[in-house]
């Protein structure tokens, strides 16, 4: 149980994620009696409502309930802020709390003005946190930009900059397998690893979110944060501690030492695609350019694929294939680590080219799984081997649903811990990585037209030639 009191400043309170990860995070927090005797949660958004309109949203505790209260605020006006503060020092002195946090559950474009307007009313004390979601900018300039106004009125220490996959328990499990196991980490390597591929499909298109996508596009939504992410947890050097900065450091200097990709011919690292109509899951969905709030001619990507290599020792001339995209045929995420096939084969009549690799995969989501697949005898007459999988399924194991993201997020940010959030310098460098491609894409656009794919399939021909032109394949989870 923490023992520390806080409150809780929810901006854009009156929105879709306060109402489907914040709360509902916080409820079972407050139902496994984690959270400490004394803390408030005050919504502030630009809606006019009451305190118990408000909590008239939430399907939770009502004891959890009597601690939410409401105020408005408009984020341009410094002085709703004073306001703020004043209703907020209240609440302090009721609650008996030192510790704040500021969770901006707001469109991007207000995150500047609140944290000016924060800082005016003097709300940024040295007991404060301040909580910021995706996107950190748009490009690397933007984010540059951000992080100057972020770092002005709060330390390093107090900024917690979430991505929501580093709370997944399979995410982090991957350290735990890497780190707590022995006998993996000496073939994690150039030496027995082929290549990586990691997947991250969804059967869902771009829902009601058309405003922020169009802006957006797969290759920040994605790639920018949880894609790489993954890949550093997956590839990193082990950090001296889990806790404090050794993780953090070891994940940044992972993320630097990924090759840049070539502009000169980047369709041969990098392919765009956007879904065209189809049939997921035995249902006709329209295309992503006949979604409601998108242009008629968008060329926003809705799919990537992409090839890179990570220059360092461990890695050198391993190629990872990374894609991800909405309307597949469903949602999975997975990281399959594919070994090397055996030299030669002793079989008489089965070639080594037949006989399927090693391959370690962490289904992330759903279905959370750890497998490793490989050889066996097939019970007959003769040497017949056959591919088969060992599974640890989470389910099966420990029986319990596991817990959502946002709720250890929330946890570490209460305890104050960094560990599992991205750092300044780790926006630094995927925005570095990614930038010039952006550039490029927009500077031709004729060139870099994403390619149609039906709804329902893997991705555009193309991203499927990315990975065949190095005898390889992609796999079907
Ligand atoms: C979000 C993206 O960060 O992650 C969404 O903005 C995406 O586009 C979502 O749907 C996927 O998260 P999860 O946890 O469902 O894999």
């Amino acid at each position: 149980k923490i023992e520390q009191p806080f409150g809780m400043v929810i901006f854009g309170a009156s929105g879709d994620l306060t109402k489907r990860k914040l709360v509902p995070a916080l409820n079972r927090l407050f139902e496994a009696e984690i959270l400490p005797e004394r803390f408030f949660v005050l919504g502030a958004a630009r809606t006019r409502m009451g305190d118990e309109e408000f909590r008239s949203r939430f399907n939770t505790q009502p004891d959890l309930l009597k601690r939410f209260s409401y105020t408005r605020v408009d984020y341009q006006n410094p002085d709703t802020f004073k306001s703020l503060k004043r209703v907020v020092d209240d609440l302090m002195k009721r609650f008996g709390v030192r510790n704040l946090i500021f969770y901006l559950s707001v469109p991007p474009d207000v995150y500047v003005p609140i944290i000016e307007n924060l800082s005016k009313a003097g709300l940024n004390t040295e007991t404060s946190r301040i909580v910021i979601e995706k996107p950190f900018g748009k490009d690397l300039k933007s984010a540059r930009e951000l992080e100057q106004v972020l770092q002005r009125s709060f330390g390093e220490h107090q900024i917690f900059r979430i991505d929501h996959y580093l709370g997944k328990e399979t995410v982090q499990n991957i350290l735990v397998f890497r780190f707590a196991n022995f006998i993996f980490e000496e073939i994690w390597n150039n030496k027995f690893v082929d290549h990586v591929q990691i997947t991250i499909a969804e059967g869902i298109g771009v829902e009601h979110r058309a405003g922020y996508f169009e802006n957006t596009g797969l290759l920040r939504d994605i790639f920018q944060n949880h894609m790489l992410q993954i890949l550093a947890l997956i590839t990193m050097e082990p950090p001296s501690s889990f806790n404090g900065e050794s993780f953090r450091s070891e994940r940044v200097k992972l993320l630097r030492s990924i090759r840049p990709f070539p502009v000169e011919d980047l369709e041969n690292w990098i392919v765009r695609g956007q879904y065209g109509r189809g049939t997921v899951n035995g249902r006709v969905v329209p295309a992503y350019r006949e979604e409601p709030g998108v242009s008629k001619n968008s060329s926003v990507e809705t799919f990537v694929a992409m090839k890179l290599f990570i220059d360092n020792w461990r890695w050198s001339g391993v190629p990872f294939y990374l894609r991800a995209g909405k309307r597949l045929p469903k949602k999975v995420t997975e990281v399959a680590v594919v070994f090397k096939r055996i030299p030669h084969s002793i079989f008489p009549n089965v070639p080594s080219k037949d006989l399927e690799p090693n391959t370690i995969i962490f289904t992330i989501q759903p279905n959370e799984a750890i497998s490793l697949e490989f050889q066996v005898k097939r019970p007959c007459p003769g040497m017949t081997p056959q591919l088969l999988s060992m599974d640890f399924r989470y389910e099966d194991y420990f029986g319990v649903k596991l817990p959502d993201a946002y709720e250890r997020l929330l946890l570490d940010v209460i305890l104050g811990d960094t560990t599992l959030f991205m750092r300044r310098d780790d926006l630094e460098v995927s925005w570095e990585l990614l930038d010039p491609v952006l550039k490029a894409w927009e500077s031709d656009p004729v060139r870099f037209e994403p390619h149609i794919y039906p709804s329902g399939t893997w991705g555009p021909k193309e991203a499927d030639l990315l990975i065949e032109r190095d005898g390889r394949r992609w796999r079907r989870p």
